[in-house]
């Protein structure tokens, strides 16, 4: 594999995925594993990674020399590539000069290995604190900045590259193109990470992790969670049993697809259990978007624990009990629930913070290190169909975090027959493709005065919230026709009773998130 290290920041399975967006496997190992023990794994090319702003701040991570020395060819990006210089004996400044954000590059030598291909100056992103004054011995200088006159060098003979800059970011006009020089230039690699390796590869794995033992997928109908299970399915055929769990917070017609779309396309054994009544006991009196979330996440399980138990009951197989609990849980899902090193906890996705302590399963989640992009190019190579493949994603916890207060019965009813008008007018328009997904949001606790016919309402406001993104880490609010959107509006205010006023949310994310809560 192409080995990232991870020097801190969110920046490592960025770059991850940009290798694997040149099609070469790319894995993200920490910092502080050891040097011999990153060599065991045979990386093919390392990347040394962004992070803290200085190296010379208190615990810095350290860069051991013995990975530019194995002949192994490396590139070290902002942090990596100043952990670099250091380690090989040039010169980090701390002057104190900070360089953020986009900035020109002029490239001294297009012809080289870094460049080749590209033209003299370009848009490069930056982030940085201290600049590298002084280049090792032996690495060619080959591009500057406003800001730093040591912005890149390379060295062909020890096949060690660098760059101030940050090429994984889509801000870097040329990045992608400095990495791929790198990766098939520089390392002589061949792009070979193709989708069906990528399959292989999960159902080797998924194999070796699960052995013998039963498992059960935790089936939302979204697009993760049909993708995982699909997989599993190929990997331990049928020990995995797959649950749906209709805790009542679905979309109109949601449960019905799942049952049409996947089990008649995959044939899996697949068990419907209708929790309604008791997600809307647990959620009773709770506002609290956090809370809501555990609530979810904890019942969820609970329902999952005893669905196992049924599943060996009804076997009468006591030998083997259900151990793992599939889930499609993705990588940006692990990052914003706080579960990449040193990131901050943005909100309990239910399926990664949401879930209880004393959870009895083990966890198996193929998909954990995966972008949506990726998770689409998987379900398509499993075989899945585009109809399920190209699904907006929709929230496990559903439209129990869309409705902003308290959740019961009528409100549901309320925000499903909105939700149902928005998306039928986004279909007719034909813009599902053309936006990343669509939530539609009660807000329940806030009520204003309306006119219609002869009488005066006092009803609840509507949110569209139609979003742009890649990888739902980023968004950006999607301008959809305006004639469009007054159809939405006025068929929502006429046939939804309770709503007298629909809104648009024009907030990008950040700051705003895609969900209201
Ligand atoms: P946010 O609101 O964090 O959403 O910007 C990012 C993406 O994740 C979806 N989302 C969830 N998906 N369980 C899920 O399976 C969750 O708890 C959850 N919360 C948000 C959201 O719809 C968007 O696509």
């Amino acid at each position: 594999p192409v080995l990232v290290v991870d020097f801190g920041a969110q920046y490592a399975q960025l770059i991850a995925r940009r290798v694997r967006e040149a099609s070469l496997y790319s894995e993200v190992v920490p910092h502080d594993m050891p040097a011999e023990e990153i060599l065991a794994m045979e990386p093919a090319a390392i990347v040394l990674s962004g992070g803290p702003s200085s190296v010379y701040a208190d615990g810095a991570p350290a860069l051991d020399k013995a990975l530019l020395e194995a002949g192994v060819p490396v590139f070290g990006i902002c942090y990596g590539f100043q952990a670099m210089t250091q380690a090989l004996g040039g010169t980090v400044a701390h002057t104190g000069m900070r360089e953020y954000g986009a900035t020109r590059a002029d490239i001294d030598d297009t012809g080289s290995t870094l460049f080749n291909g590209q033209p003299p100056q370009q848009s490069v992103w930056m982030s940085h604190g201290d600049s590298v004054s002084e280049a090792p011995d032996g690495m060619k200088v080959t591009a500057r900045t406003p800001g730093t006159t040591v912005a890149a060098f390379e060295d062909d003979e020890r096949r060690l590259y660098g760059v101030q800059w940050h090429p994984e970011v889509m801000h870097s006009t040329f990045g992608q193109r400095v990495m791929e020089n790198f990766l098939l230039r520089g390392a002589g690699l061949e792009a070979e990470w193709t989708p069906k390796n990528m399959v292989d590869e999960l159902v080797a794995r998924v194999r070796e992790e699960v052995g013998e033992d039963r498992a059960i997928c935790a089936l939302s109908g979204g697009v993760d969670s049909m993708v995982a299970a699909a997989l599993v399915q190929k990997a331990i055929g049928d020990q995995l049993t797959c649950v749906f769990v209709d805790h009542g917070l679905l979309r109109a017609g949601e449960a019905e697809q799942v049952r049409t779309d996947f089990v008649e396309l995959t044939g899996a054994d697949l068990v419907v259990i209708d929790a309604s009544e008791r997600y809307l006991d647990a959620l009773a009196g709770v506002s609290d978007p956090e809370q809501k979330r555990k609530i979810i996440g904890r019942e969820f399980i609970r329902i999952f624990e005893q669905a196992a138990r049924d599943i060996v009951h009804d076997r009468g197989d006591n030998e083997h009990p259900v151990k793992w609990l599939v889930q499609g849980t993705l990588y940006p899902d692990v990052v914003e629930s706080g579960g990449g090193a040193g990131a901050a906890n943005i909100k309990s996705h239910h399926n990664v913070g949401g879930l209880p302590d004393d959870i009895q399963f083990k966890l198996v989640e193929p998909l954990r290190t995966l972008f949506k992009d990726e998770v689409r190019q998987v379900g398509l190579e499993l075989g899945l169909p585009e109809k399920i493949v190209y699904r907006q994603p929709f929230p496990g916890p559903g439209l129990g975090i869309r409705i902003v207060g308290e959740v019961t019965a009528d409100r549901l009813e309320t925000l499903r027959k909105a939700d149902l008008i928005a998306r039928e007018e986004l279909t007719a328009a034909e813009l599902d493709r053309d936006i990343w997904q669509c939530p539609v949001v009660l807000l329940a606790d806030v009520r204003s005065v309306g006119v219609q016919g002869d009488g005066r309402t006092y009803g609840h406001p509507i949110v569209l919230r139609p979003v742009s993104s890649e990888d739902a880490m980023t968004a950006d609010w999607t301008r959809l026709p305006y004639d469009v959107l007054a159809r939405i509006s006025s068929r929502i205010t006429n046939e939804v009773e309770e709503v007298n006023r629909v809104v648009l949310d024009v907030t990008s994310k950040p700051p705003g998130t895609i969900e209201w809560e």
